[in-house]
């Protein structure tokens, strides 16, 4: 940890399972972590239980984070199979659950053994407090998706946060579905634990047209010290 780095300021995540990408954002030195999902996975055509594997144990390899791993099953049994199979891979992954009913379940079972979870597709402050309730580690708001729908994604981190801040709950917000980078200053406003995004969105907090200008007017100036 760097020296003047706060210990609990906000992580940043990437969303995605290019493996260049991950390695860019590692290389910054300011990646904690990554999440990855199915359509991610599917997006750099991994497929079958051996290439998947073996793509998160490439992930875990490059970041020295977390690193969320998504079950594909929807039923109970199916779910714990898969999470303890993902578990085993390397001791970063976290077992990304759906919040569904089944999942609940799982996210207890796995809590109790131990393991992490990540409860993905958050919609509600209900949801949150019941992944919460099951003791997930992280509980992932969609942000972007429920701003397409008309609503406002901030909100419900606002909300979310708020209701953890009453108690002394382990489980982190982890802000995802993150789009731009006002969604992510927000989310540091607001208190997020973690935010997941594209790399643009973290190459972006970069950009300023009045830094490119005033560089330009310095790297002139300095041909004069010359
Ligand atoms: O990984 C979950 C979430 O971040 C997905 O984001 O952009 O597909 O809504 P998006």
């Amino acid at each position: 940890m760097p020296f003047n780095q706060a210990q609990n300021f906000m992580k940043f995540f990437i969303d995605t399972a290019n493996l260049a990408e991950i390695k860019e954002a590692h290389d910054l030195g300011i990646l904690d972590g990554v999440t990855t999902n199915p359509s991610l996975m599917a997006k750099e055509g991994i497929s079958g239980k051996d290439n998947i594997f073996r793509h998160y144990k490439a992930i875990c390899d490059i970041v020295d984070g977390d690193v969320s791993a998504e079950v594909l099953s929807t039923d109970f049994a199916g779910m714990v199979r898969e999470g303890e199979e993902l578990a085993e891979i390397d001791e970063k992954i976290v077992v990304k659950i759906p919040m569904i009913k089944d999942g609940i379940k799982a996210i207890k079972y796995f809590t109790d053994k131990g393991i992490r979870t990540n409860c993905t597709l958050i919609f509600s402050a209900g949801q949150a407090i019941l992944a919460a309730k099951a003791g997930a580690w992280y509980v992932s708001p969609f942000i972007g998706r429920i701003d397409d729908t008309g609503g406002d994604g901030l909100d419900l981190v606002e909300q979310i946060v708020a209701i953890y801040d009453n108690y002394d709950l382990g489980t982190q917000v982890l802000a995802a579905s993150i789009r731009h980078t006002n969604h992510l200053i927000k989310c540091a406003e607001l208190g997020a634990d973690v935010v997941t995004c594209p790399l643009k969105v973290i190459l972006d907090l970069i950009k300023h047209p009045l830094t490119d200008k005033g560089l330009e007017i310095f790297l002139n100036d300095a041909k004069k010290l010359a």
